[in-house]
């Protein structure tokens, strides 16, 4: 089976090298030109560990290339995948121009059966308006031909996204025939993974339904460690005693500054505006989003509140990325959180082992340091906004000497209270008392 992976994005990229890893030769496709030419080179448009070394590696071996011709690849493929983005629009539904221009060009080169598999994170019903793009497509070219169209949503965590795409937990696949149904069998049957069958529609739902837990979760946890802080109790020890329970599950327990990156945001917006527009609202994720949004605010006023005011102190900001392993800034706790220092007028400098070019972009004033000491250097308070290792592992004993007040606000609850404490430091974490 030859597979072709349509938009070469985040996931695009990843999943077309998971494919190739499992011995299928696989074409990306993608209408950026100058994008192509990078991977063809064995240049990843975005950063994740461990990934541009395989790539090279599939590329000079011609497992897997990189075109810009639809028409051609597909002569050559049995199974398109489609893995172009979703982004949110204004009202937070899904913004699907991509994906209906890509069902579209489909349609008006197709010359034979394909199974057209959808990736992208699409509203319920979407799966089968392309199903009627294509087949109005194939009607104007006044050609008959059968295709399958199928639902199997990624769940790639980035950072650990190669890793997720080759060792799924699980698959879900929405189809609608026996046909397709086999050739999905087929497709996946090294992969050593729970399949779930379901309809189209199903598939679609599980994907926003899954994400869309997740946020609760962390949104729970996040409100519930308010309440922490106000009864005296840990919410490192809460959320572990709560974790014990197999029904709960300690994962998506941690509680935070929130959730980032492009997906969670977006997701559950996306179902918000969706139950809206079914009028059946979901009022569970209105709070979800609105606790989201309200907890870097809720953490910067005990900055403030502890520092009596922001106005001209010396902040230092340990991480950028909205969770570590990653370049990714896109709804990150700390973009919110510079424009809070900037609002109250207080001087920052920050680190971030791989995000900092593209903070730069959006906020070309402030001061960025190469290291971490060298942004924590005559710092009246040190803010942990990304739990990367190198600053979990900072010298912490030795770091406080370069600080004006040894004063840590742990955003992820990421050090250990009791030996920041020991340390001498004046500890703040997120639903943990200070020590
Ligand atoms: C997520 C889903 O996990 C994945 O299945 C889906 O395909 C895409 O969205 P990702 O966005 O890469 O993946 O990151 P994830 O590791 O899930 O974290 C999302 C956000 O939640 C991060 O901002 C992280 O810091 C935050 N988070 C996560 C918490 O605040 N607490 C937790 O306990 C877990």
């Amino acid at each position: 089976m030859k597979v072709a992976v349509i938009g070469t994005g985040y996931v695009g990229t990843t999943t077309s090298i998971a494919f190739a890893s499992q011995g299928y030769k696989v074409i990306g496709i993608d209408n950026d030109e100058e994008k192509i030419k990078r991977l063809n080179q064995s240049k990843l448009p975005f950063y994740e560990e461990g990934l541009d070394g395989i790539l090279q590696k599939y590329i000079l071996d011609g497992t897997l290339s990189f075109t810009s011709n639809l028409e051609e690849s597909m002569e050559q493929c049995d199974i398109l995948f489609v893995t172009v983005g979703t982004p949110a629009s204004q009202d937070g539904s899904a913004d699907l121009s991509s994906v209906i221009e890509v069902a579209r060009q489909i349609g008006s080169v197709m010359k034979d059966y394909k199974v057209i598999v959808i990736k992208s994170t699409v509203p319920i019903g979407t799966g089968a308006k392309l199903k009627n793009i294509i087949q109005s497509e194939l009607k104007k070219r006044q050609l008959d031909i059968s295709f399958d169209l199928v639902s199997n949503p990624e769940f790639l965590r980035q950072g650990k996204a190669l890793h997720d795409a080759v060792y799924p937990e699980r698959i879900v696949i929405g189809c609608e025939t026996d046909k397709a149904r086999e050739i999905m069998e087929e497709f996946y049957k090294n992969v050593k993974s729970k399949l779930l069958f379901t309809t189209v529609r199903d598939a679609e739902m599980i994907k926003y339904a899954s994400n869309a837990f997740l946020a609760t979760k962390i949104s729970f946890i996040n409100e519930l460690a308010r309440i922490c802080e106000k009864t005296e109790t840990n919410i490192v020890q809460v959320a572990k005693g709560m974790g014990m329970d197999s029904r709960i599950n300690p994962q998506f327990l941690q509680a935070g500054l929130g959730f980032g990156g492009s997906c969670f945001p977006k997701d559950t917006k996306a179902l918000l505006a969706l139950a809206s527009e079914k009028e059946t609202p979901m009022n569970i994720l209105k709070a979800v989003l609105h606790v989201n949004q309200t907890q870097t605010d809720w953490f910067m006023e005990k900055v403030k509140k502890t520092l009596n005011s922001l106005s001209g102190k010396r902040i230092a900001i340990l991480g950028l990325t909205f969770k570590p392993q990653t370049d990714d800034i896109r709804e990150a706790p700390s973009l919110k959180i510079i424009n809070y220092l900037i609002k109250h007028k207080a001087h920052m400098a920050a680190y971030d082992p791989q995000g900092t070019e593209n903070v730069k972009k959006i906020y070309p004033d402030i001061r960025y340091a190469t290291t971490p000491l060298e942004a924590m250097a005559g710092a009246d308070a040190v803010l942990i906004v990304t739990e990367w290792k190198e600053i979990i592992d900072i010298d912490w004993k030795n770091a406080k000497r370069v600080l004006s007040q040894p004063i840590v606000f742990d955003g992820r609850n990421a050090l250990d209270s009791a030996i920041m404490s020991k340390l001498g430091y004046y500890y703040m974490g997120v639903g943990i008392l200070k020590s």
